[in-house]
């Protein structure tokens, strides 16, 4: 188990001191798309990289730059590159170690956005994935292949909760030189932190727990130095993702209560699962805290509670979910998650419409499905409310 301590003062103090030419103790919002030289030289210099300082926003921004060095810090990763949104981290990092007649593997079970680009994307510049239909690291091992460069996982995974044993996988990764990168916004650096476990790089969905209140979206690159500076030079600079400073001031700010509402969130969905894992109308809940999950003895060993996102399977199928999503009063029908609000997603009829019933049933998600994002509310608040939704 990690020192809360040390957490909680990086998570507050990690990236950010007090501006030297004002006193001001908060990180200034340097809402500034260029930056003056002092003179040819000194313009030449930090153009050539031999002098430290800004030149463009796109290039980089002293704001941002906090926003970066804070979460590197939480990640107890060499160094991190902010982005405009999640998906923008996510296809930036891909790229970073992808080129044409490379081969990736990828946990099948992941957010949309990131399968989406796998499978779509990166097929138009000349490189494959192979989707591993499990969570089992021997699964991830029998699809590497002699030009395989990438592995890419999840865990746990959007929307079933899969839970992939992250020290395992990089063992296997890192004994035959491959890169891994996991997406860890469920669980956040508060709760998880994969970079120790051997992880290569570390991805986030900046708009979720890190900035916590569900008013900026961001993502966020973890990884060693020499990769981070590789992206800045060649990805984010061509690709063009860059967050804006206001954004990466509204996660910072967020950040530094991230301590402190995680375990508020995990106490809430603790209960949240157990509630609905006695219900009648419930034939499965996914939550990694539960002892019934496959996952549960894997997350209780490389996570220090268990999250906040948790999705059960309805009875009564399509319609019983969205009887539940009509129903809920105090759950907001949202998509997102990791907002201090409790949001609720039938799967089937939004966010998995247009995956066909065969393929989204063979991902786990049932036509009952339906997610939460448990937020920090009174739990006995939530638990009202859920039961009266499942009263129909
Ligand atoms: C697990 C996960 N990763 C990445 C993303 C993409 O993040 P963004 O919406 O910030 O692009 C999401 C969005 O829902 C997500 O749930």
């Amino acid at each position: 188990m990690r020192d809360a301590h040390r957490f909680a003062t990086l998570a507050v103090h990690a990236g950010e001191s007090p501006c030297p030419a004002t006193g001001a103790l908060d990180t200034p919002i340097y809402q500034s798309n260029t930056f003056v030289s002092a003179d040819a030289d000194e313009m030449a210099a930090v153009y050539g990289g031999e002098k430290p300082g800004y030149m463009y926003t796109r290039y980089g921004n002293p704001t941002i730059r906090a926003l970066e060095t804070k979460v590197a810090a939480l990640e107890g990763g060499g160094a991190a590159l902010a982005f405009a949104t999640g998906m923008a981290a996510i296809s930036s990092a891909i790229l970073g170690y992808v080129k044409a007649a490379d081969h990736v593997v990828a946990q099948r079970s992941l957010y949309g956005g990131a399968y989406n680009f796998l499978n779509t994307k990166l097929p138009r510049m000349g490189a494959s994935t192979t989707f591993v239909p499990s969570s089992r690291v021997e699964d991830f091992e029998k699809a590497v292949q002699p030009n395989t460069r990438l592995i890419y996982f999840e865990t746990p995974s959007n929307p079933v909760l899969e839970i992939v044993d992250i020290a395992a996988l990089a063992r296997l990764a890192n004994a035959r030189g491959i890169p891994t990168i996991i997406d860890n916004t469920f669980a956040s650096p508060a709760l998880q932190r994969p970079i120790p476990l051997g992880v290569t790089v570390s991805v986030h969905s900046a708009t979720k727990y890190l900035c916590g209140h569900g008013d900026a979206m961001g993502g966020v690159v973890i990884g060693p130095q020499d990769y981070i500076s590789r992206l800045a030079h060649d990805v984010i600079r061509d690709f063009g993702g860059v967050i804006s400073p206001f954004n990466a001031w509204l996660i910072l700010r967020g950040i530094r209560t991230l301590h402190l509402r995680m375990p508020a969130h995990c106490a809430n969905a603790v209960q949240v699962a157990e509630f609905l894992a006695r219900h009648p109308r419930i034939e499965r809940v996914h939550y990694p805290g539960l002892a019934s999950h496959p996952g549960h003895e894997i997350a209780r060993k490389q996570m220090s509670a268990f999250g906040a996102m948790l999705s059960f399977d309805l009875r009564d199928g399509y319609e019983g979910g969205k009887k539940v999503m009509d129903r809920v009063k105090i759950f907001a029908r949202a998509g997102s998650l990791g907002d201090t609000r409790s949001l609720i997603v039938h799967s089937a009829s939004t966010s998995h419409r247009a995956v066909p019933r065969d393929q989204r049933l063979a991902i786990g998600i049932t036509d009952g499905l339906v997610r939460l994002s448990v937020g920090i509310e009174a739990v006995e608040d939530l638990i009202a409310d859920l039961d009266q939704a499942l009263a129909f």
